[in-house]
């Protein structure tokens, strides 16, 4: 069984996301999404939160499953004995990042191979941090996020905003 890992901070799933876990989805047997710890960023929503989340826009794709861990991307890895860990790649900007940490991981495991999905081209400019940051000035972000959970996270961003 080919098993692929989605890992991610999902400080909220966007619509972004949704479409790399559809069309990861399609290419493995199985595809773990997992929420994980960026030591580089403080979250907004609890992973409780956004395992949740998650949970509710995927109920309708069959094999993929959500989970939350908060330590080392390889650790994981290797206990759910996946095959490959997916990413999203946006723009350039992406890419020395990304790229820094897939090496980083095949040090760590040389079994752990990297694949980056392209993005769509319509959520080119998408990230979790635009929404954050349209959302707390009360801005539109109704085409970014998945329409099963907008209103929730609308709300709760408006919040933690004032
Ligand atoms: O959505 P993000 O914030 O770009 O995802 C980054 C994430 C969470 C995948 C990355 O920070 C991560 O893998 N965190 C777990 C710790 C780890 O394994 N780091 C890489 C080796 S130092």
């Amino acid at each position: 069984m080919r098993i692929a890992v989605y890992p991610g901070s999902f400080d909220p799933v966007t619509r972004g996301h949704f479409d790399i876990i559809e069309r990861a989805s399609r290419l493995f047997d199985r595809l773990v999404v997992v929420v994980l710890v960026n030591p580089d960023k403080r979250p907004v929503f609890s992973a409780e939160e956004r395992v949740l989340f998650i949970e509710r826009i995927t109920a309708g794709i069959e094999n993929v499953e959500v989970d939350s861990f908060d330590g080392l991307l390889a650790d994981y890895f290797k206990e759910k004995g996946a095959t490959a860990v997916v990413k999203g790649l946006r723009a350039m900007s992406d890419f020395e990042y990304e790229f820094q940490m897939a090496l980083i991981n095949k040090q760590i495991n040389p079994e752990m191979e990297t694949l980056f999905l392209n993005t769509s081209g319509e959520y080119m400019y998408l990230s979790s941090s635009i929404v954050r940051q349209l959302a707390s000035f009360g801005g539109d972000v109704s085409s970014f996020i998945p329409a099963e959970i907008r209103d929730e996270i609308v709300e709760r961003l408006r919040k933690a905003g004032e």
